[in-house]
C-alpha cells in the first residue's frame, strides 16, 4: 500500500479533503457527547518542532492521546533535524519508532524530504510556504456556522503568507469563494499555489460582501527582523471596528493565532463577543487533526 502524508491540501482530491472536514465534525460530536474513539490504539506520533508552538503541539498531543495513541515532542535542538542528522536518516529513524511523524519548520522542502524518505505519513504542522492543518480547522469552523463551503465568502485581510496559501488550496477543494486583500509586494505567489482566488487591494471593497474575515500576524515566525518594515506596508490593513463596519451584519471573524494585537487586529475586535470565532478556530485543530491522523493511520 502507497504511504499517505498530509504536506499540502493541493495532494489531495476534493472528495478527501471533504470527507476529512465531515469526519473531523463527527468525531467533535461523538467527543462533545463523551463517546470515547480509540481509533489509533497503540500507535505513536512524533513531533518535530523547529519553531514556537501552542495550539499545534498541545492538539496533537491531546489528539494522540484521545484516540488512544501517544505523542513525542522532539524539539529542534534536540534532535538537529539537517545540522546533528540529515533530513532523510531522521525520517528512517523515527520510521522505526513511531507511526506518523508531524513537522513544524522553516523550509517546505525539509517537510517534503522527511515525506520522502520516512517510510510512515508525514503531516505538515507548518511550513514557511504552507499550514494545511491550520486550513482545516478554519474548514470546519466555517462548516459548522454555514452547513457547506460551496459560495462561502472569505476575505483574508493582510500578509499572503503559509496560511492564505493553503487556505486558497483549501477553497479549491470546497468550492470556498476567496479574496485575499494585500498590499503590492505582498501578495500570493500564484505560481506555486494550486487554487483560484480575487485580489482586491482595498479593505473596505474586500469586505463588503463577506461571510468571514481572517486576518494573520505581518511578520510570521522566522520573520521577527522584518517587522518594522511589514508593520509600515500593512498600516492600512488592521482589522478593526472601522472596517468591521464596513461588512454585512452577521460577518465572523478568525484568526488563527498567535495574534499580535493592536497591529493586525484589534482588541475589541479579536475579543467580539457575537463575531469572533477565533477560539472555536483554535479548538477545532484537535478535532481536524484527528480525522487527518485516522485518515493517514486506518
Ligand atoms: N495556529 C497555530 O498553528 O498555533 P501555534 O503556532 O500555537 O501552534
Ligand atoms: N503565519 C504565522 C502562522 C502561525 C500559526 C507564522 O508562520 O508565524
Amino acid at each position: 500500500m502507497v504511504k499517505k502524508d498530509f504536506i499540502s491540501i493541493s495532494d489531495h482530491d476534493a472528495r478527501t479533503i471533504n470527507h476529512l472536514i465531515r469526519q473531523a465534525y463527527n468525531l467533535k460530536a461523538q467527543a462533545r457527547a463523551g463517546k470515547k474513539h480509540e481509533l489509533l490504539q497503540g500507535e505513536s506520533l512524533a513531533m518535530i518542532f523547529d519553531k514556537p508552538s501552542t495550539r499545534t503541539r498541545v492538539s496533537f498531543d491531546v489528539a494522540m492521546y484521545e484516540l488512544g495513541g501517544h505523542a513525542i515532542n522532539i524539539t529542534a535542538g534536540e534532535c538537529g533535524l539537517g545540522t546533528r542528522e540529515s533530513v532523510p536518516d531522521v525520517a528512517r529513524t523515527l520510521s522505526r519508532f513511531c507511526d506518523a511523524i508531524m513537522v513544524r519548520t522553516f523550509g517546505h522542502d525539509i517537510a517534503l524530504g522527511l515525506a520522502e524518505h520516512a517510510t510512515v505519513p508525514v503531516i505538515n504542522g507548518l511550513t514557511d510556504l504552507l499550514h494545511p492543518c491550520q486550513a482545516m480547522a478554519d474548514a470546519l469552523t466555517m462548516y459548522e456556522i454555514t452547513g457547506d463551503l460551496k459560495g462561502v465568502r472569505l476575505t483574508y485581510i493582510g500578509d499572503a503568507n503559509n496560511v492564505t496559501n493553503s487556505l486558497i488550496n483549501l477553497a479549491d477543494k470546497t468550492g470556498l469563494d476567496i479574496t485575499v486583500c494585500a498590499p503590492k509586494g505582498y501578495t500570493p505567489d500564484e505560481k506555486i499555489l494550486g487554487g483560484q482566488f480575487t485580489l482586491i487591494s482595498d479593505p473596505v471593497a474586500a469586505v463588503k460582501k463577506a461571510d468571514f474575515i481572517y486576518t494573520d500576524v505581518w511578520a510570521s515566525m522566522g520573520q521577527e527582523k522584518l517587522a518594522a518594515q511589514k508593520n509600515k506596508a500593512f498600516k492600512d490593513y488592521q482589522v478593526n471596528s472601522q472596517l468591521l463596519k464596513k461588512a454585512p451584519k452577521n460577518v465572523k471573524i478568525m484568526h488563527c493565532l498567535p495574534a499580535h494585537r493592536g497591529l493586525e487586529i484589534t482588541d475589541e475586535v479579536i475579543d467580539h463577543p457575537e463575531k469572533s470565532i477565533v477560539f472555536e478556530q483554535a479548538e477545532n485543530r484537535l478535532h481536524a487533526q484527528k480525522a487527518i491522523l485516522v485518515y493517514l493511520l486506518k
